[in-house]
């Protein structure tokens, strides 16, 4: 069912848990199936330098969260905001079409946490 990419992510999930006194920080719950993501971020001149997640979610959500963190430490924040799901779904190599759903958990929390950056810089 699931790519061998997506079992690696996964079985050896990247930056989960929780950055202290994040830059940016979002929450949002899938309406599908109403599991919970939440992302941290370190934020340096606006430059993502560190991003963690947390989930109650399922492993399409923890592999496509894992590989949503590592691809968003590096890129500034407005790379970051045009990093879509499908974007990160092609890299693991196909997600199946049920659980496309999931991987809007990561995007959309990449998102909030990086709207309340900005929130915050004002
Ligand atoms: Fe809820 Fe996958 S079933 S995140």
């Amino acid at each position: 069912m699931y790519s061998e990419k997506v079992m690696e992510a996964f079985k050896n999930p990247q930056n989960v848990g929780e950055i202290e006194n994040p830059d940016g920080i979002g929450t949002v719950g899938n309406e599908k199936c109403g599991d919970i993501m939440q992302i941290s971020l370190r934020i340096e001149n606006d430059v993502i330098v560190d991003a963690k997640f947390k989930t109650f979610g399922c492993a399409a959500a923890i592999a496509t969260s894992s590989t949503a963190t590592q691809m968003v430490i590096g890129m500034t924040i407005e790379e970051a905001l045009k990093l879509t799901n499908k974007r990160v779904i092609e890299v693991l190599g196909g997600l199946p079409t049920q659980k496309i759903h999931c991987s809007v958990l990561a995007e959309e929390a990449i998102k909030k946490a990086i709207e309340d950056y900005m929130s915050k810089k004002k």
